[in-house]
């Protein structure tokens, strides 16, 4: 059966938006973003047609990695509010016919959680077992060569137990041991929590990393490995993430979420295609949307990013749903990789392809990676490694909502600095200014929101040369054909064997907007354009 005559769901059509916390709007003046702030601006996701939103971690946290390192799972942080503050932000989502999706910390707590407190007090503790504890080799050396993702060794001493603990990321961060039962259930009890409340689905934080090598077998040398990487780089994680056994986890978590009604989870993986692929599950038992991240990690080429594309397409199992990203909290804004002009052609791009789309808050005005000085630096990740430019912290910067003082985003100083042009970038400016980014965004989403061909048709590659970007989305009675042109320089679509004619729908440059092309056409620097043809 085609896609488009399946019953589609809620994930699959509609567009998901990332928002991180302490950034989006402050309500308290405490200088940090919160619930209450978040309930203040929701009409500024609904009028984008945004269907569901992602919410980066919210729960009790002593924030050693800013709430990725959680002390009580069912808990919200008082910095963001209460759960009722919670309850109130879910009932005013669901009041505007959009879903909620709360972040999952399953590989790790909090050092702070009474889980690894109590694990870490004695080797007979019940919960001993519920984290990675392992001897030191003869010569007091760790367990095996295993690297943090934050920097140094993944193994910590601990001077009480005398043994060491594992933690991929700080050591603030213990990985639980996902093969005792015990540890499974009270996961799955998390997310029962949350689920009964009426949270709609969440975004599993390091899915490919939950179950490690049983033998914890050293980790080979990466050949590869260039200076200015992170130190983690210097190693292949074979045996330390992307076990077969994370299948079986991830089946038992959509087990959870398919024992209600259409929830959905949604994995983050950073993994190549074909490795991607697999946390779909066997018949689809995994995750709905494993993130598929292409955009972010390959160059801005056309050639490149079309070949992406079709592997991409070509790799998904029977039905498995793909999925787009330009951003988020760990990246580098959009904008700033590719600069202002191409920012509006990548808008097109994520909102036109087949599969759900996720947008990072502040993309849709084009905000950029701001810089900050190294002695406000406060990602754990850019300051255990200095100096080699890996702080998260300029795309986790307060969303630019006005001229104001603190671009209306708190009434006290911001936890991380606004940009010197905000008062330039920010949505109201934009909103007045029908050639914004923000405008652009607002017609892609609307447009693929009104067109079947775009959020559930087909997908079919146009043969096109560099830095011609071309595609059909169609379904049996509408087609669009979308060029976007990848480059600065004017360029020329004329298909040797395929005859076109339509009315330009939405273009970056919006004075083409309704013209009718033919057979040919030529496209300036940076142009993208949507073409509904006859
Ligand atoms: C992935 C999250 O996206 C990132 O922000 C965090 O630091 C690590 N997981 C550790 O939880």
């Amino acid at each position: 059966m085609k896609d488009t005559q399946q019953k589609h769901l809620w994930w699959q059509e509609g567009v998901i938006y990332q928002i991180y916390p302490r950034s989006y709007q402050d309500s308290n003046g405490d200088g940090v973003g919160d619930l209450q702030g978040i309930i203040q601006r929701l009409e500024h996701i609904k009028s984008l047609c945004i269907k569901a939103i992602w919410i980066s971690p919210l729960f009790s946290s002593p924030m050693a990695d800013f709430g990725y390192d959680i002390s009580d799972y069912c808990d919200i942080h008082p910095l963001f509010g209460s759960m009722d503050d919670f309850d109130e932000l879910l009932q005013a989502v669901h009041d505007r016919d959009m879903k909620l999706i709360l972040d999952l910390v399953p590989n790790h707590t909090s050092d702070e959680h009474p889980w690894f407190k109590e694990s870490r007090s004695s080797k007979d503790n019940p919960k001993r077992d519920w984290y990675i504890w392992k001897d030191a080799n003869e010569d007091g050396s760790e367990p095996n060569n295993w690297l943090a993702m934050f920097g140094g060794s993944a193994w910590e001493w601990d001077e009480h137990t005398q043994q060491y603990y594992y933690h991929a990321f700080l050591k603030e961060q213990p990985d639980l041991n996902w093969r005792n039962p015990e540890v499974q259930e009270a996961m799955l009890d998390v997310m029962r929590f949350w689920l009964d409340k009426g949270v709609d689905g969440f975004r599993v934080d390091v899915m490919w990393h939950m179950i490690k090598d049983e033998q914890l077998r050293d980790n080979p040398v990466n050949p590869h490995y260039k200076a200015h990487q992170a130190t983690y780089e210097k190693l292949i994680p074979a045996y330390s993430t992307d076990q077969p056994e994370v299948h079986d986890i991830v089946h038992k978590m959509r087990k959870v979420l398919d024992s209600y009604d259409e929830r959905m989870m949604i994995g983050e993986i950073y993994l190549p295609i074909h490795k991607l692929m697999t946390y779909y599950g066997t018949d689809k038992s995994g995750a709905h949307l494993p993130f598929n991240f292409l955009l972010l990690s390959i160059d801005w080429d056309a050639t490149e990013i079309s070949s992406n594309i079709n592997q991409y397409e070509g790799a998904l199992p029977n039905g498995g749903w793909p999925n787009w990203v330009l951003g988020n909290h760990d990246q580098p804004r959009i904008t700033s990789r590719v600069g202002k002009a191409q920012a509006r052609v990548a808008a097109m791009l994520l909102l036109t392809l087949r599969g759900t789309p996720t947008i990072y808050y502040g993309d849709e005005i084009g905000m950029r990676d701001v810089p900050i000085p190294p002695d406000e630096v406060q990602d754990p990740q850019g300051l255990n490694m200095p100096g080699l430019n890996l702080s998260r912290d300029p795309q986790r910067t307060p969303m630019q909502w006005d001229r104001s003082e603190n671009a209306g985003f708190s009434e006290s100083k911001p936890w991380l600095r606004l940009p010197e042009d905000y008062r330039r970038v920010n949505v109201k400016t934009q909103l007045e200014d029908e050639f914004s980014i923000y405008a652009l965004y607002k017609r892609l989403i609307k447009l693929r929101q009104e067109e079947p061909a775009l959020h559930i048709g087909d997908y079919r590659p146009v043969v096109a040369s560099s830095p011609l970007l071309a595609y059909l989305r169609y379904t049996s009675d509408q087609r669009f054909l979308i060029l976007l042109n990848l480059s600065h320089k004017p360029c020329h679509f004329a298909p040797e064997h395929f005859n076109f004619e339509g009315t330009i729908e939405i273009d970056t440059l919006p004075e083409r907007e309704g013209a009718t092309v033919s057979k040919h056409v030529s496209l300036s620097g940076d142009e993208g354009m949507i073409i509904r043809l006859k």
